[in-house]
């Protein structure tokens, strides 16, 4: 090889790559077409002669190779995160007054983007170069696919691509988001027509499997697109704005969206937003919503995060798309909790960008109130990625034809009598055995997102359940090697397999067990949370148990409050007289009492209240939660089940972490009433980095009870058990 082949090969890759990002990213050309194929050409033909002058930022890379490996697996550096959404401009005045209660002095400017509907990429670049590109995945860990981005023109395979975007930092990550412009789109179907090939109806998914390919020739024969708008790490760089970072990584040569742009306060935001739901047909690429994100950077830092989304951006989302079409029958599905949903069979119809056949339509109350029929024309409506559902019929194209929706009367699997608990809107089919609630339950329970059981799907689990071998989760541990060799289309090696991976999943920690359940409202987020406040889940059910229990005498004084003493506890827990509050809410039934029944009512219900204490005052955990992880831990056949699952050799409780000598190591603490300068999760936490544990109720093996003001009952038994009674300030001098 010679200097000069190396010297013109580094000039072609140069000049490539800045008339590529003229193209691809300004749409300012300065050269034809032609001529840039000459020069590729060019550069090609060296790299055929002496191989060793291909690098990883020639151009030449971005075919693609079908070498490709299968994606391996990457820890993102930061957590990929989501986005709370809004869908008015009263939820946007309210999310910026909790966020200035939170950082009073920050600078109330907002930067306005696109919400480009996509799917997202994270890049990483070291000393200008691109090293590797990611997919979010579950916003942990995601997919490497470098040698697909490697691929798409607008990615830069070396930064800064013009001169004059200043030096490349050390390492940079960015975030975007892959797509297809719409013409792309067009064009690829306009192909697919050509070849007799089916349409693709879905831009997103068909970006997403685009990116996908195993072999990267694929994925370079996609017109896909980048847009960048995040920095996640800059080495040797501090933005104080959000907006200036868009300008950076412009500079830098990518795409970042060139309709973003700063406002003054939330009044210009919100005139803002009318001009994108005005343009937002003629923009070159789909849109869902706005994103609007706090300039000021340092604050934004300050606010953080709540479960997956940061506070100080949110997304403002459009409101859906709408058509109608023809309701052909209802159907009577069962959920793995019993409950019946009603779901609309339709005329198919294309509503925004999909075809819809199915649609919810929420339950039997909302059909009969907004007078749904069969044969109706309906309305459908969908909004991102929420399943579409039906808002109500069109009544003035009614034919007379039409037929009232009947009650289903009998659960369609089970064949029993559907039942309605009292207070409830819902109907369910009471029987816990009942195979579609089985097969509801551990379908989730073995997918993705729940325990993530290898080689045990729908199929195999249907079968399971139909030969009488699974009657929960719990069963799916106790399965033996024959009976799985029994199974139609089950050899040796098959169960073998299975039975390794069942093994496998014992080990799992107890929040992923506890996010498998399918527990409403307990997804991964919350599960964390309950498991750090209660390491072993037989503490939470004692909890539950006892809050049902509580909830049953104050309902057999006050009928009314059958399910309602827990809301009002919770109500009442954080204010400055809660017996009055009490005494309020019970009412005129409270003052109907004898003297007895109304002493005993405010024991309860101040009981309630201590119960409840450790659930409710779990950051992010409201009464709805609370409400709901009660139902499900107080209900004695979950008891079984999370008995079964601990016999079988499951997680339910966190390893004990490595023993810490602590000063208050063995110590068992009670905690009651309100403590001068700890909240109870704090007090916990104090109690626990020095050693000690945290009961909820007292018993002879407490050492000591914490009493603040207002002290409960718990203090009372602990002088009766002859257990120290102490204040924070002795807590603190503990430890
Ligand atoms: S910012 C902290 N900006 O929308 C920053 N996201 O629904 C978090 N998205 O997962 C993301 N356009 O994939 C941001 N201009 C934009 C976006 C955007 C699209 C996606 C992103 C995110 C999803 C949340």
């Amino acid at each position: 090889m010679t200097a000069s082949a190396e010297q013109r090969a580094e000039e072609l890759r140069n000049v490539l790559n800045q008339h590529n990002h003229r193209y691809y990213v300004l749409h300012d050309p300065i050269i034809s077409d032609a001529e840039f194929d000459r020069l590729y050409e060019e550069l090609q033909v060296l790299e055929a002669r002496y191989p060793d002058l291909i690098t990883l930022d020639s151009p030449t890379q971005r075919t693609g190779s079908d070498l490709s490996p299968a994606f391996a697996k990457v820890r993102h550096d930061r957590p990929i995160l989501s986005l709370a959404k809004a869908f008015d401009a009263n939820e946007l005045y309210a999310w910026e007054e909790r966020n200035r209660k939170l950082e009073p002095n920050a600078s109330f400017r907002y930067t306005v983007e696109p919400k480009y509907d996509g799917l997202s990429i994270v890049l990483r670049y070291e000393d200008g170069l691109l090293v590797q590109a990611a997919t979010r995945g579950n916003g942990e860990i995601g997919d490497v696919i470098t040698h697909n981005a490697r691929t798409l023109p607008t990615i830069p395979l070396r930064i800064p691509v013009a001169n004059g975007g200043g030096a490349a930092p050390a390492v940079l990550v960015v975030r975007g988001e892959v797509l297809f412009l719409k013409e792309a789109f067009k064009a690829l179907n306009r192909a697919r027509v050509a070849a007799d090939l089916p349409l693709y109806a879905n831009a997103r998914n068909t970006a997403s499997g685009s990116l996908k390919q195993k072999d990267a020739s694929k994925t370079a024969e996609r017109d896909l697109t980048a847009f960048v708008y995040d920095v996640l790490i800059v080495e040797g760089r501090a933005f104080p704005s959000r907006y200036d970072q868009l300008t950076y990584v412009r500079e830098l040569g990518f795409l970042a969206p060139a309709e973003a742009i700063l406002c003054a306060d939330m009044d210009s935001v919100i005139e803002r937003l009318a001009w994108w739901s005005d343009n937002r047909d003629g923009l070159p690429f789909e849109i869902d919503g706005v994103v609007i994100k706090l300039d000021d950077l340092p604050a934004a830092e300050r606010l953080g995060v709540v479960g997956k989304d940061p506070r100080a951006v949110i997304a403002y989302k459009f409101p859906s798309s709408e058509e109608t079409t023809t309701l052909l029958d209802v159907q009577h599905q069962v959920g793995r909790s019993g409950r019946i949903t009603p779901t609309a069979v339709l005329d198919p119809v294309f509503v925004g960008g999909v075809t819809i056949t199915h649609a919810s339509l929420h339950n039997y109350e909302q059909i009969a109130a907004l007078d749904i029929r069969l044969g109706d024309t309906v309305i459908v409506k969908r909004s991102g990625d929420v399943i579409p559902y039906v808002t109500g019929p069109v009544v003035s194209a009614r034919t007379g034809e039409e037929r009232i929706v009947g009650l289903p009367q009998q659960c369609p699997v089970s064949g029993d009598a559907l039942v309605r608990p009292p207070g409830m809107v819902d109907i369910y089919c009471p029987n816990a055995l009942c195979p579609e609630r089985i097969f509801r339950g551990v379908v989730f329970f073995a997918s993705r997102g729940g325990m993530n059981i290898e080689g045990l799907g729908p199929q195999t689990l249907q079968l399971l359940i139909q030969e009488g071998l699974l009657k929960d989760e719990a069963d799916l541990f106790t399965l033996s090697m024959e009976q799985l060799e029994s199974l139609e289309g089950f050899g040796e090696k098959k169960a073998r397999g299975l039975l390794a991976s069942l093994e496998e999943v014992k080990s799992r920690p107890p929040e992923q067990l506890l996010t498998s359940l399918g527990i409403p409202g307990i997804g991964e987020t919350v599960a964390k949370l309950l498991i750090k406040a209660f390491p072993d889940l037989n503490e939470l059910r004692h909890v539950a148990e006892r809050l049902a229990e509580l909830e049953g005498t104050v309902a057999a004084i006050v009928p009314r409050v059958t399910r309602e003493a827990l809301e009002i506890a919770m109500r009442y827990a954080r204010v400055k007289d809660p017996a009055a509050g009490i005494q309020r809410a019970l009412s005129p039934e409270f003052e109907a009492c004898t003297e007895d029944e109304q002493q005993a009512l405010l024991d309860d219900m101040t009981r309630l209240q201590e119960h409840v204490a450790p659930l409710y005052d779990l950051e992010g955990v409201g009464p709805t939660l609370v409400r709901q992880i009660v139902s499900w831990f107080s209900d004695a056949g979950n008891g079984v089940l999370l008995d079964k699952l601990r016999a079988a050799g499951l997680q339910l409780q966190r390893e004990p972490a490595a023993q810490t000598v602590g000063a208050l190591n063995g110590l068992s603490f009670v905690l009651t009433g309100t403590l001068p300068t700890l909240s109870r999760a704090e007090a916990k936490a104090l109690i626990e980095k020095h050693g000690g544990s945290v009961k909820s109720s007292v018993s002879k093996k407490t050492h000591y009870v914490v009493a603040g003001g207002n002290p409960g009952s718990k203090a009372t038994k602990a002088k009766a058990l002859e257990i120290p009674v102490i204040t924070e300030e002795e807590l603190r001098a503990l430890t």
